[in-house]
């Protein structure tokens, strides 16, 4: 959808304004003052990538973007400077719509600017994905980092293994707080699958907002769901059910020639539909108990002149890298990757702490900082726990995620570019209703849209604080069921 048309839509619900859509013509550029409009051009001189020019005056709106996606975020910023109420469907013709005279000239900081998803753990109808999507775009964050197969549900449709949906898709139950080994399960099946043509639509609809979909597949841990469907990609070799339990598991894919080509037989189809560079992997919490205690395994370390566990894991991801590059694209996994070495041109997710990005980083690999002290927004929203729904654990409060530099000092500054961006994590273990996820996320997703987008010298708390108020009415608008700061049980915040 061109950029002309997302604010042509945007403006006529509330406003009530039927802008006409027209292609500028020598004449109207050179005299803009022939009639009030609001004019969008791509200046190629203007080298930023996503960057733009908005000025306001009395007479006309003009946007110069260095690319589509730039003019696409001149219209988020265009929309942020009318009230809250624009985002509302309905005609408010109560409110007298004007904008402040001014000019404003922004880029972004980074480059990768995302939020993952789990879709395994709880399944997401496709309508809020879309919403989800939707307000990614509002907040200026063009990664959807989508988490779509683990130990409790594998979400993708894959034509050519239809036994990972068929079967991998559903769970008996799920676990009833943190102590199910006690408690047991609430006796309700779970589950839920996006189908190829669902996820064509999706991808579709992410492209029209600027947001690219990274795809993540993971392997060799968290593959309880898919060994459950197809048992000879185990181990054991043992008839397993889809997990119903949180928590690290050591189920893990066998290293055999034929479990790599089905995983590569996979991504096959992820690539189909899934058309940026990064794919992801995980490769996180591969506990490697059954790899070490298995002769198969040992077996097939000799044979492929491996030492120990850790490098064969680093053997498996490189398969995976290397079948990814020939295709033109770029693997990307959370940092245990590095465990065993890293496999020439992946990109390490760094989500442990920050370690990881910097050793990646300073050995001259792309990183995106996702440290689950700063990012992880399962997190409580308060140290007063009592009054939070039920969390995984810790605490990572708005202000924390607002004060978070994705640049640390220990980077050197000749590397400091290898920092692509950085992401909020949203697993979904103790979220199992859309609504939790929203309660989750916002408004701690503004905050880290914040961090991702703008220099850090400009961060001032209070400021954010004071700007968050009229925020959230925009959010009342769309229907977010955020969390409220001025809860009184809030804490700090
Ligand atoms: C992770 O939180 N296991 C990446």
């Amino acid at each position: 959808m061109p950029v002309a048309l997302v604010l042509q839509t945007a403006l006529r619900g509330a406003t009530s304004w039927a802008f006409e859509i027209e292609t500028a013509t020598d004449e109207t550029l050179a005299d803009p003052l022939l009639r009030s409009c609001i004019s969008l051009a791509l200046d190629q001189k203007n080298p930023l990538p996503e960057s733009y020019r908005l000025e306001v005056a009395w007479w006309v709106i003009q946007i110069h973007a260095g690319d589509p996606a730039g003019a696409f975020y001149a219209v988020q910023t265009l929309l942020q400077l009318l009230p809250p109420a624009v985002y509302q469907a309905v005609a408010r013709m109560d409110i007298a719509w004007s904008l402040p005279c001014l000019m404003i000239e922004d880029s972004p900081r980074f480059r990768w600017r995302g939020i993952m998803l789990d879709s395994s753990r709880y399944f997401q109808p496709v309508g809020f994905i879309k919403k989800f999507i939707d307000l990614l775009a509002l907040h200026k964050l063009n990664i959807f980092h989508w988490h779509l197969t683990d130990d409790q549900g594998w979400r993708i449709e894959i034509k050519k293994y239809p036994r990972l949906t068929e079967i991998g898709a559903w769970r008996s139950e799920s676990p009833l707080g943190h102590f199910a080994h006690f408690l047991g399960g609430d006796g309700v099946p779970h589950g839920g699958v996006y189908t190829q043509d669902q996820i064509r639509e999706i991808v579709a609809y992410a492209a029209e907002r600027f947001v690219t979909i990274v795809p993540e597949i993971e392997m060799p841990g968290h593959a309880q769901s898919a060994i459950a469907a197809y048992p000879d990609l185990g181990c054991t070799g043992n008839k397993l059910n889809v997990s119903t339990a949180w928590g690290v598991h050591e189920n893990l894919f066998n290293p055999d020639e034929s479990t790599v080509e089905f995983l590569q037989n996979v991504l096959d189809e992820v690539l189909a539909l899934f058309p940026g560079v990064f794919i992801h992997v995980g490769g996180d919490e591969a506990k490697k108990t059954q790899w070490r205690n298995c002769p198969a395994v040992t077996a097939r370390m000799t044979e492929l002149g491996i030492e120990d566990v850790d490098s064969l894991q680093s053997w498996f991801i490189g398969r995976m890298a290397t079948y990814l590059a020939g295709r033109g694209r770029r693997l990307i996994g959370w940092d245990e990757i590095l465990e065993g070495g890293l496999p020439p041109g992946s990109t390490v997710m760094s989500w442990q702490g920050i370690e990881g990005g910097i050793v990646a980083a300073n050995a001259g690999h792309d990183v995106v900082m996702a440290p689950k002290q700063a990012t992880y927004f399962d997190f409580y929203q308060s140290l007063d726990t009592a009054c939070e729904p039920l969390a995984i654990g810790g605490c990572l409060p708005l202000e924390m995620v607002y004060s978070y530099d994705p640049v640390p000092a220990e980077v050197s500054a000749a590397n400091a570019a290898r920092i692509l961006g950085a992401q909020g994590q949203i697993w979904t273990e103790y979220m199992a209703t859309t609504a939790h996820v929203e309660y989750m996320a916002f408004p701690r997703l503004c905050a880290l849209a914040e961090v991702v987008w703008s220099l850090q010298a400009t961060r001032d708390f209070e400021n954010f604080r004071h700007r968050l108020a009229t925020h959230l009415k925009r959010l009342d608008r769309l229907g977010v069921h955020y969390r409220s700061p001025g809860d009184p049980y809030s804490g700090a915040m």
